[in-house]
């Protein structure tokens, strides 16, 4: 394995980003603990712009989801496709966390590390919790087959076994980290959650059962002693970082809209990415964040099923899918796209206490001749300003949109808000003022270079 930068071993080092100027700077005061989180659906852009803010972090932590995520980061043409490991470690400086309230499938993480280290990244300083629950090849399975099993009412799962790890852990028969290290409690939790779940796959879905020696060979025989020397306490780690005065990030993965609790329900995924998530999978008290920063698309996407009141289905949508390279990092499905919607923005910034929003991708609407956003909802003739709770309402809902000028100029080269055209401007304080929630920064390309910062 290579040796850290700190032991002069062969190190990467990328072109470092330019500065981002942090709340802390524009406000002078301390700022311990920032949280980023997905706004929308997904995919909007999270991975850049945590290995942006990670330049002035100590470290990275992820809270929840597994390798359902795919969070994408391009330095100087280089692209890199992050499933479980935290999108802070191109930074040597950066200790990468897997927090307890992750889901790993150890064989994806051995993967990522050493495509990471192939391409000359190093990730010796990764840490994994012990506490974080363990994605077998039966949650798998089970994904597949409660898909399947839906028909047209599936939810479009990335079927990496999520839903069923997590429902494991809920049920009190997951099997966690740490039992690894402990032979006899591992094969005895095994062999618990085996007796009920090979009667289902047998039983419910007529497939074979699983095989226990396969998986003790695989688990205790080849992923317990590669992944040993990541695994620790990351709890106490987080906390001595924090009690250091070290700056610690929180990555959010997958999105608000798609929050267990929060989201469009069931078309969800089975964790909480909301902020309040991330005291709750890392271990830290609400008292140590004081920003949390929002990323959301300029317009918007989803992957798999559910409610979307600003769906296209129009050739414009086939134009944001063209030009914005709309097609899932892992799983390969085409997005389904759609025009911003504001009232699902108000909504997200109450439900993270967001600070701040990061716009992405303003780019892709560059060549657009006008602009919708939805700024509110029509719902049997009356005007709603605000989300309903009810799904059964949301799927009535049409969405009243304001239409704004495109500005029709390439905003790809901008790095200072005086670049960009008076009607891309135009857009970004329209959005501002919509969602309640100053906008700090803005993508205008993939590249970790490619965004413009706005005072706020
Ligand atoms: P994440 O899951 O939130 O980290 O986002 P993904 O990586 O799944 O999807 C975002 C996609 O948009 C990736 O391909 C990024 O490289 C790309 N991207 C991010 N920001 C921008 C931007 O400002 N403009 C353009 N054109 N692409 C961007
Ligand atoms: P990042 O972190 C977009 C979606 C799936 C499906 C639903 C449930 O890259 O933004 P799951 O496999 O989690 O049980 O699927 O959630 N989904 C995502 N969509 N981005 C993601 O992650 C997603 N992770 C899950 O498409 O609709
Ligand atoms: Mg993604």
């Amino acid at each position: 394995m290579a040796q850290r930068l700190s032991e002069g071993g062969p190190v990467r080092r990328f072109r470092a980003a330019r500065a981002v100027q942090t709340t802390k700077e524009r406000e002078g005061r301390e700022m311990p603990a920032t949280i980023v989180v997905g706004t929308q659906w997904g995919d909007e852009g999270k991975g850049r712009f945590v290995d942006l803010f990670s330049k002035e972090m100590s470290m990275v932590v992820r809270y929840q989801g597994g390798h359902n995520a795919g969070h994408t980061i391009v330095v100087d043409g280089e692209s890199f496709a992050l499933q479980l490991i935290p999108s802070g470690i191109l930074y040597p400086h950066i200790t990468p966390v897997i927090g307890n309230g992750v889901v790993v499938d150890p064989k994806v993480m051995l993967a990522e590390i050493a495509m990471l280290e192939s391409r000359g990244v190093n990730c010796d300083k990764l840490r994994l919790s012990g506490n974080a629950h363990l994605i077998f090849p039966y949650h798998q399975l089970l994904d597949r087959m409660t898909e399947r099993w839906l028909g047209r009412n599936k939810l479009g799962t990335t079927k990496r076994g999520i839903g069923p790890a997590y429902a494991d852990k809920a049920a009190r028969v997951g099997i966690r980290v740490q039992d690894l290290y402990d032979e006899k409690i591992f094969v005895e939790k095994l062999r618990i959650v085996l007796r009920e779940t090979n009667a289902v796959l047998a039983k419910v879905y007529n497939q074979l059962p699983v095989d226990e020696d396969e998986i003790v060979e695989a688990y205790l025989g080849t992923y317990r002693d590669a992944i040993a020397p990541y695994v620790t306490d990351t709890v106490n780690l987080v906390h001595e970082s924090l009690e250091a005065g070290e700056h610690v990030l929180f990555e959010g993965a997958q999105a608000t809209f798609l929050d267990l609790d929060h989201g469009t329900y069931p078309y969800v995924t089975s964790s909480n990415p909301v902020a309040g998530g991330a005291t709750v999978g890392s271990g830290i008290g609400p008292r140590h964040v004081d920003r949390v920063v929002g990323v959301g698309k300029a317009y918007l996407t989803r992957v798999g099923s559910g409610p979307f009141p600003t769906e296209l289905f129009d050739d414009l949508g086939d134009r944001i899918v063209d030009i914005g390279h709309e097609y899932g990092v892992n799983t390969k499905r085409r997005r389904r796209p759609g025009w911003f919607d504001a009232v699902m923005m108000r909504h997200a910034v109450r439900l993270n206490s967001l600070s701040e929003l990061a716009i992405t991708k303003l780019d892709v609407l560059d060549s657009f001749d006008t602009i919708k956003v939805c700024v509110a909802y029509e719902l049997d003739g009356e005007r709603i300003e605000r989300m309903p709770d009810n799904q059964s309402v949301i799927h009535k809902c049409t969405p009243i949109y304001e239409e704004l000028p495109g500005w029709k100029t390439d905003v790809s080269a901008s790095t200072e808000p005086h670049h960009l055209p008076a009607n891309a401007r135009s857009y970004i304080e329209f959005l501002a003022e919509q969602c309640g929630v100053p906008i700090s920064l803005l993508g205008v390309g993939p590249s970790r270079d490619q965004y413009v910062q706005l005072a706020s």
